[in-house]
């Protein structure tokens, strides 16, 4: 079997780790890929968001099978296109990937299926936005993609009247929603159009600094199990939350194909979905994976079908995975590249050392972009993770090299 794994980042790094683990022993391409996923896959000079030259690549390459990464290849059509040329591609096409690409569809799609989530109003202008909020702190959410950062948290009528004219100006329409307290838990479903299945429950850290502080990055670590959130209980939330779901777009004409993600806030008054993401999580997928012993190129395939993961089974094992995300300086707000990495070959065996911004210059490899480098450390319990991260971690350096240092902090404190 031949795969084309679409994407550039840790995630689609992992993916073509765990992918190359299936006793199928598939054929590995990645478009674009970056310098570390270039050791296990071909690499295609084609961008995740040329949809004309993935689709011509694909069948020039005969490939079997195409795993969308990004979202918003997924939003913009990418699965239809492969889909009417003949190529199985796993991810939803565009109509059912709306979920992420507009937070007021999902909105609206939660309320159709029953699902619970924070009270909301959706909002098109500034003083309809300020006259919305009841209490604060408020949640403001841009109407669209924004990778990470269209979700404002404002203390007070202040911060809000700050942030609603940007948000509305780049997007038309913003949702208020009702902030809430809580854990958050990342739980994602494999859905093949009929049903969904359930993956093993992760954590990430969206802050970039210790301690939740600083803005939002698209995640700067994560790991899985998450201690109190065992199979059966994910078990119970994709049933109330995920499977609704694929019944709804099922009946709607538009069924669900690829990975449903839902962001969660576990509440006193039980779980509230806070958004819907339509592909694999970065960096949970770091964490998630290595732990799958699952065969995902055959589950990914089946997903692709209607109806195909009938009777099949998602395995984890029990070890614990803590991911850490090595970030370049200024990120989020920036990003430096070109600095070179040293230390690389330092990393112990056992280490899962993923590629997100890298490449290859003048024979080193060097940084481009934000989120850099992903280590992700297996152990019995969630201290030996960390240990093992963070000692693989501190092998590696370059100039401005962003870490927390309190990545499943929470999950050592419960568990050890
Ligand atoms: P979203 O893109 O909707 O997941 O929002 C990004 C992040 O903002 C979430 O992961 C939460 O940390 C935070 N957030 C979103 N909605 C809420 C809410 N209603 N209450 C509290 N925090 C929220
Ligand atoms: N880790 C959050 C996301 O993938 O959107």
């Amino acid at each position: 079997m031949r795969i084309l794994v679409v994407g550039a980042g840790g995630r689609e790094h992992a993916l073509v780790r765990a992918l190359a683990r299936s006793p199928s022993t598939p054929e590995l391409l990645c478009a674009p890929g970056n310098a570390g996923i270039a050791h296990d896959a071909r690499l295609l000079a084609v961008g995740a968001g040329d949809v004309d030259g993935l689709v011509r690549a694909a069948r020039e390459e005969a490939v079997d099978l195409v795993v969308v990464g990004p979202e918003a290849p997924l939003v913009a059509g990418l699965v239809d296109v492969l889909e009417e040329a003949g190529v199985a591609a796993f991810g939803p096409r565009a109509g059912p990937a709306r979920l992420e690409g507009s937070k007021a569809h999902a909105k609206e799609v939660m309320a159709a299926a029953g699902v619970a989530t924070p009270a909301h109003v959706t909002v098109t202008g500034v003083e309809e936005g300020m006259a919305a909020i009841g209490r604060y702190p408020v949640v403001l959410k841009a109407d669209g993609l924004a990778a990470g950062k269209g979700v404002v948290i404002a203390e007070d009528e202040e911060a809000a009247g700050a942030a609603l004219p940007a948000l509305l100006e780049g997007h038309g329409t913003v949702v208020v929603e009702e902030h809430l307290e809580g854990e958050e838990l990342s739980l994602l479903a494999l859905c093949d159009g009929e049903r969904a299945l359930p993956m093993a429950p992760a954590q990430d850290y969206k802050r970039i600094f210790d301690g939740d502080r600083g803005p939002n990055t698209g995640g700067m670590g994560s790991y899985s199990p998450v201690p109190g959130v065992d199979a059966a209980q994910a078990e119970r939330l994709c049933a109330q939350i995920h499977q609704p779901v694929v019944d709804h777009l099922r009946a709607a004409g538009t069924p669900f194909h690829g990975v449903l993600y839902a962001g969660l806030m576990l509440t006193a008054q039980g779980p509230r979905t806070l958004e819907f993401n339509v592909r694999f999580g970065d960096p949970e997928t770091q964490a998630v994976l290595p732990r799958l012993t699952s065969d995902l190129a055959d589950l990914c395939l089946r997903a692709t079908r209607p109806g195909g993961l009938a009777g099949a089974t998602l395995a984890f094992c029990e070890d614990t995975a803590v991911t850490l995300v090595l970030a370049s300086a200024g990120y989020p707000v920036s990003s430096s590249s070109g600095k070179p990495i040293r230390g690389l070959a330092d990393v112990p065996a056992g280490i899962e050392l993923t590629h997100a911004g890298t490449e290859q210059r003048d024979g080193e490899v060097v940084t481009a972009g934000g989120r850099v480098l992903n280590v992700t450390g297996l152990g019995p319990r969630p201290s030996a993770a960390r240990t093992a991260a963070y000692d693989a971690a501190d092998r590696i350096h370059f100039e401005g090299v962003q870490l927390r240092r309190d990545i499943a902090l929470r999950a050592e404190e419960r568990a050890g």
